[in-house]
């Protein structure tokens, strides 16, 4: 099967803390792949390297056969992303935002495609409304329309459940694992451990910037193992090292 997403050796220094150590994996074609670990074991940066927004110290990785050193601008171009921290710019309505996306990405059917999303994740009352009026939430929502409109060949989310209520929770599981069924990829970020045993096929587990374990859920819940028990001895084990 394809390789879509590949890092060698990736490594991320913020003068002495090492944020991410010597990373190397390589994410399949049709995977809806969770990178977990507690706080600040690297997760975020992982995925702001993998797409560009951050310049490794060393390493390298490719995204969609991109250098993501070398062409940081075609990667974003390919894929679609949500950052951590991030909201929609707060002077412009749901409506303007996704527009301003879709003239970036060139959409063809933008009012069409944003309907599907005003409707699908239940916030067509807020498409006039300016984004710093929003609740985080609906920014949320926002911001998933936007990683997903141009239906990428891969989407990066860094922690995609993170502000949504139990509903919203499932609508969106469901949607992501949907989404990998057509043969896309998603590569996400998240500490809710139980959601990544329910909807991802591969994981790896970070704990301080090292890669702890990567492979197949189905491999540990084939042996009757569940992912947040998996985690927690390995985590512990590597806290006592
Ligand atoms: N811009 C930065 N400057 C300095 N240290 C950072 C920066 N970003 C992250 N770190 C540090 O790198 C480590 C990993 O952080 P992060 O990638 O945000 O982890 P996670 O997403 O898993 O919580 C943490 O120790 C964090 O404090
Ligand atoms: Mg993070």
């Amino acid at each position: 099967m394809t390789t879509i997403l590949s890092a060698q050796g990736l490594t991320k220094n913020y003068g002495d803390v090492v944020a991410v150590n010597n990373v190397t994996l390589d994410v399949k074609e049709g995977a809806l792949f969770g990178l977990l670990g507690p706080n600040g074991s690297g997760k975020t940066t992982m995925i702001k390297m993998l797409t560009g927004q951050v310049r490794p110290t060393g390493g390298s990785a490719t995204v969609l056969d991109l250098d993501v050193i070398k062409e940081p601008v075609a990667v974003r171009d390919r894929v679609g992303i949500i950052p951590e921290q991030e909201t929609p710019p707060s002077f412009l309505t749901s409506m303007e935002y996704l527009r301003f996306v879709g003239a970036v990405r060139r959409i063809q059917d933008l009012d069409a495609k944003s309907d599907f999303w005003f409707d699908f994740l239940e916030f067509r009352d807020k498409k006039n409304v300016l984004c710093k009026d929003l609740s985080r939430g609906t920014r949320q929502k926002l911001m998933f329309a936007q990683a997903f409109i141009h239906e990428p060949a891969l989407a990066l989310i860094d922690e995609p459940l993170i502000n949504f209520d139990p509903i919203m929770q499932d609508l969106v599981k469901d949607y992501l694992a949907d989404y990998t069924k057509k043969g896309r990829t998603i590569f996400i970020s998240t500490h809710i451990l139980e959601v990544a045993e329910e909807v991802c096929s591969e994981f790896a587990i970070l704990h301080k910037g090292n890669l702890l374990h990567t492979g197949p859920v189905a491999e540990l819940t084939g042996r009757g193992e569940h992912l947040p028990q998996f985690f927690l001895s390995l985590v512990r084990k590597d806290r006592h090292v």
